[in-house]
């Protein structure tokens, strides 16, 4: 009788467990009862549509080219290195810059097979589509710096430059010392360990975990996010270079959480299809570069992997600021100094 109990609960259990799991399907914009298309799109190699938006000075006269790429819980209104830096300055140097919705996000269809690769495809499809010309400049932030190791992985012959701003660091990279690894990873918050272990070892319970208010999830979406700033950070805050931000944020997830922020986790922690550390430089002959920016006093990527990276890779112009912060673009002049570095060649 007990066992018979035990064996129905156990499998009302399950049942429950896998409903809980399963995230509601995307709202896509433009179809029925989905939000609207509002952006400029492109239609990608799957059909599959791409939002943009188009900062600085027209592409046509422009010097520079350059296509932004956001950070975790953003959208294409977002490209902080386009807004953080003066407009005079901008059109000065004579800088076109396009950000873009990463799929799922913001207009942007979901890419519920995206891989390794197909971000980087995305992007140089839309430098094709928007004729940025054979090569142009690649930027990203904090989730979106991540998605630049991939762009020097997959489509280096189409780069003129590259940076990488605090750009995530995925702990399950092969080529990370175990020890130096698990160091900065228990100087992580405990929630925050533990929503990036469920990401990495139980992707298809990712929804769940982050939904649920049984376990912690990762301070980033827990409303708590103040825990993750630096000194430097609150400085940024309190003088509202980052305020804007906030009011984009239910854009960025409007087509739902779990083909935005929750794929944006499994695939960043997941498993790779190759190493940062073992990518070649794909400026040999010194026609571009390739830096990398980190704040030593950065709460969500830990300085002492971003350096031992760095060191692996002596092609990168590494970039360590003493003092910086996770926002690092949005301290006084630092985007300015970031493009400069990249776009002016000494
Ligand atoms: C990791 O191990 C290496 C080699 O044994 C050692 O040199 C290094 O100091 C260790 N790092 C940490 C953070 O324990």
């Amino acid at each position: 009788m007990f066992k018979r109990i035990t064996f129905i609960l156990l499998v009302g259990l399950l049942a429950w467990a896998y409903q809980a799991a399963q995230p509601p399907p995307p709202n896509i914009c433009g179809s029925p009862g989905g939000p609207p298309v509002t952006a400029p799109r492109i239609r990608l190699r799957d059909g599959r549509f791409l939002a943009y938006k188009e900062h600085g000075v027209p592409k046509q006269v422009a010097k520079y080219k350059i296509i932004f790429v956001h950070p975790f819980f953003s959208s294409r209104h977002d490209p902080i290195i386009a807004t953080a830096v003066s407009p005079d300055v901008i059109e000065d140097l004579g800088v076109y810059i396009v950000s873009f919705d990463r799929p799922g996000y913001g207009e942007s269809d979901p890419d519920p097979k995206r891989t390794t690769k197909s971000l980087a495809l995305d992007i140089e499809e839309l430098g094709d589509q928007l004729e940025l010309g054979s090569k142009f400049y690649v930027i990203g932030y904090s989730l979106g710096g991540q998605v630049i190791w991939k762009c020097l992985r997959y489509i280096p012959h189409r780069l003129a430059g590259a940076a990488l701003i605090s750009p995530v660091i995925n702990y399950w990279w092969p080529g990370l010392p175990a020890n130096l690894s698990s160091f900065a990873y228990k100087k992580q918050a405990p929630q925050d360990q533990w929503a990036l272990r469920a990401a990495h070892h139980i992707p298809w319970l990712t929804y769940w975990w982050n939904t649920q208010n049984f376990f912690p999830k990762h301070r980033a979406l827990s409303g708590k996010v103040g825990n993750t700033f630096s000194r430097q950070d609150w400085e940024n805050v309190r003088n509202a270079k980052v305020s804007g931000r906030e009011k984009h944020k239910e854009h960025a997830t409007q087509q739902g959480e779990a083909e935005s922020i929750f794929r944006d986790m499994v695939v960043g922690f997941g498993s790779w299809e190759f190493d940062p550390m073992d990518l070649q430089n794909p400026f040999a002959s010194n026609e571009g570069s390739v830096h990398l920016w980190q704040g030593d006093e950065d709460k969500l990527v830990p300085v002492e992997l971003q350096r031992y990276i760095a060191e692996k890779l002596p092609w990168i112009h590494y970039h360590e600021l003493p003092g910086g912060g996770h926002l690092l673009p949005a301290a006084d002049g630092m985007s300015e100094i970031i493009l400069k570095a990249l776009l002016i060649k000494e």
